[in-house]
């Protein structure tokens, strides 16, 4: 199998190729990862394996899908958060003043810090209700510290980044009041019950790994979490083709409201 040597330069192809860089993961792990994708296709080693990807562009998305499982940054995809500060947060604020909102495959917490940050914004004071929750209790424990890294924040404006964090020792850590806003829990989204009366639910990037069935009865079941007017909100690959049928009127690209 693959030597050390194979593996570094591996690391540089694929950062040359992507951008991402497989020193912020890691190793033992990504390695392990990564090795068991390398084997299900049939490659030996790192650099073979990187040759293939060169020459099969499905494989190489599919090698980028499975290393991002748990990526995830602060306002991403920058634009549909600006959809949500400016419409559809401010109308759901019309007919309630407190929100009850599901961050589902939180990650780290970046999103549903997100929403704490334009929910502080839109209406200082007010106590809203976020859940944030994930399958995965290292990533939960890492969400509740709120310590960060420059990447995570790339598409943090500057004054954000200043009123909200604090940085020490090269990290960005995050402040106790949007941090005390958050309720994070573990959460299976395809076995857990699911609690209901949202006005908005974030399922984003989440359900990459999903057959087309697992998707429908999960859409089917955030409807029914929906109040009347709720929104769902999913992620930028991720439109519901069927949404007419669960019972969603489309609202804007992405966003799926609960008549
Ligand atoms: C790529 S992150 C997405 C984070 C964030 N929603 C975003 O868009 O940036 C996907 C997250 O979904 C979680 N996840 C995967 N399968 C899940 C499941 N069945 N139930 C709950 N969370 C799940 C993973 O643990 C991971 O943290």
């Amino acid at each position: 199998m693959s030597n050390e040597k194979d593996w570094e330069t591996f690391k540089q192809r694929l950062f040359t190729k992507s951008s991402i860089n497989l020193n912020d993961y890691k190793p033992t792990q990504m390695q392990r990862r990564i090795t068991n994708l390398m084997t299900r296709h049939g490659a030996t080693t790192y650099l073979a394996f990187f040759d293939m990807m060169e020459r099969n562009s499905q494989l190489y998305k599919e090698f980028i899908d499975f290393l991002t499982i748990n990526v995830t940054e602060f306002f991403r995809t920058p634009e549909k958060f600006d959809e949500l500060e400016k419409k559809v947060i401010p109308d759901l604020l019309i007919k309630n003043k407190k929100l009850s909102i599901w961050s589902a495959g939180c990650s780290i917490g970046a999103e549903p810090y997100s929403i704490a940050m334009i929910l502080n914004e839109l209406t200082p004071g007010v106590k809203h209700r976020i859940l944030a929750t994930d399958l995965d209790t290292e990533i939960l424990g890492k969400a509740k510290k709120g310590v960060y890294t420059m990447n995570e924040l790339k598409n943090m404006p500057t004054p954000r980044l200043s009123k909200y964090f604090k940085q020490v020792d090269g990290t960005f850590q995050l402040n106790e009041d949007i941090k005390s806003r958050i309720e994070f829990g573990r959460h299976n989204l395809l076995l857990d019950k699911f609690e209901s009366g949202f006005d908005l639910i974030l399922c984003r990037n989440v359900v990459i790994y999903f057959t087309e069935e697992a998707k429908d009865a999960l859409y089917r079941r955030f409807f029914a979490s929906l109040k009347s007017g709720g929104v769902l909100f999913v992620g930028g690959t991720e439109a519901i083709l069927n949404f007419r049928d669960i019972g969603f009127q489309s609202y804007m690209p992405f966003f799926y409201r609960k008549p």
